[in-house]
């Protein structure tokens, strides 16, 4: 089959990489791509956010099958799009997208079926906000109900922030119209996982486990990013706690999505705060995490494209026996352009990058593109995943930071200690 992939970053590359080598796969495209795509894939020159152009780009193509990538076209309804032109689509629909696009209605649900979750409460109005947060005290949650790139989170350590945040997002300030309704939450103290199923209405295959690592600093510190690193699978999920997560939290989600009328079709990405009490639900999105992801199709075995159309044509239980994830861990490590979180530059020349992939490393592309003389340079915060496995999770770092230091780009960074909390467990790491 032919399949178009929409989006560009590293999550992206590694879909695309993976795609690419499954026996179904035949003609593979990507919108908008990047450098590292363009490598398997063409690539056209598309943006995520045009609707309109991308229904277009896939008339012309005619893919068999369409995978969306990122959450904002998903949240605009790109799949309903796409579907009513007759396209098969792996990703959820725009009703189903709320899961991530809206706090209010993912925190109403989670209520609605009983899941387990931070104590919560919705507001709009900053007197009534600041009123909650006085009588619950810090530390204490503040996000805002719409999509904010990520950054809509105060995990707020006093009273004064917790309001200030709250005044800010309310006020349209901080966030504009994401910012108009709130969330105000429970702090919950553990350790925080990512797990990922692939879905179709109620039937769910199971990826597995990473971890992120949020903040641009080793030893977590520094402001939060998009993610720095991951590995993958994450030390806390046991046999046991999977399976406490997919009766507790998957399928009674599939379940309470298809009641309501909004059957959920594409990955969940449920993000789980471990705490002393089980693991409960942070949030949901309805996309890959990035860089998870890449750990994630290092690790995949069988045929990807089959799956995923598989899941698109509502037929995923045939798709079971032709897949399975290895059991060799693999692990991420983001290179990122100086200054990132906040301001960086763009345009810098990167070498090395073929000396660095082999070696049981790969490298995606993220924020690329090629200059006038064809260097690749770099194009935005998050640059590039060098992602290894191995038999073993110090193994595979060892690959990954051998192939980061075979890379030469002076205006880039790393984070040195991506896998930390699993190897730290191990007293020969
Ligand atoms: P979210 O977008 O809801 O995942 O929030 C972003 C980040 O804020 C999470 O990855 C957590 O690190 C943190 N966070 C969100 N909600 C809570 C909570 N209730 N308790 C503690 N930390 C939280
Ligand atoms: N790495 C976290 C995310 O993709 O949301």
């Amino acid at each position: 089959m032919d399949i178009l992939v929409i989006g560009g970053g590293g999550r992206e590359h590694a879909l695309c990489w993976r795609l690419a080598q499954s026996a179904s796969c035949e003609k593979l495209y990507c919108a908008p791509g990047n450098p590292g795509i363009a490598d398997v894939a063409d690539c056209h020159a598309v943006s995520v956010d045009d609707i309109a152009g991308l229904v277009a780009l896939a008339k012309k193509l005619k893919p068999d099958l369409v995978v969306v990538g990122p959450e904002a076209p998903l949240v605009a309804g790109l799949a309903d799009a796409l579907r009513t032109e007759g396209f098969a689509v792996f990703g959820p629909s725009k009703a189903a997208a709320q899961l991530e696009g809206s706090k209010a209605f993912l925190k109403d649900f989670f209520a609605r079926h009983n899941l387990p979750t931070a104590e919560y409460k919705t507001f709009t109005d900053a007197d009534a906000a600041c009123a909650y947060i006085d009588a619950k005290g810090a530390p204490i949650v503040v996000k805002t109900s719409g999509l904010a790139a990520g950054k809509g989170v105060t995990v707020a350590m006093s009273v004064g922030e917790a309001k200030q945040a709250a005044r800010d997002m309310l006020s349209g300030a901080a966030f504009g119209d994401a910012g108009k309704t709130i969330v105000i939450e429970e702090f919950l103290e553990g350790e925080e996982i990512s797990y990922f199923a692939i879905c179709s209405g109620t039937e769910f295959l199971p990826l597995g486990s990473a971890q992120d690592h949020k903040r641009v600093g080793d030893g977590d510190t520094g402001p939060n990013t998009g993610g720095m690193g991951a590995y993958s699978p994450a030390r806390l999920m046991t046999p046991a706690m999977e399976k406490l997560v997919n009766e507790t939290i998957i399928a009674p989600t599939l379940k309470g999505m298809a009641d309501e009328g909004n059957p959920f079709s594409g990955v969940l990405f449920a993000g789980l705060m471990v705490t002393p009490q089980g693991p409960k639900l942070l949030e949901y999105n309805v996309r890959f995490g990035d860089p998870e992801c890449q750990t994630l199709m290092m690790r995949l075995e069988g045929d990807f494209a089959a799956m995923l159309m598989a899941a698109a044509q509502g037929k995923l239980a045939e798709a079971k026996a032709g897949f399975s994830m290895s059991v060799n861990p693999s692990l991420c490590v983001v290179m990122a352009a100086q200054g990132y979180p906040g301001t960086y530059k763009k345009g810098t020349i990167i070498r090395g990058l073929e000396d660095a992939a082999g070696k049981g490393a790969h490298v995606f592309h993220a924020g690329t593109k090629r200059d006038a003389d064809k260097h690749i340079v770099a194009d935005g915060g998050r640059v590039l995943g060098i992602t290894a496995t191995a038999p073993d999770l110090k193994a595979a770092r060892t690959i990954a930071y051998g192939a980061v230091d075979r890379i030469l780009w002076p205006e880039g960074f790393c984070r040195r200690d991506i896998g930390w909390r699993a190897l730290s467990e191990d007293k020969a790491a």
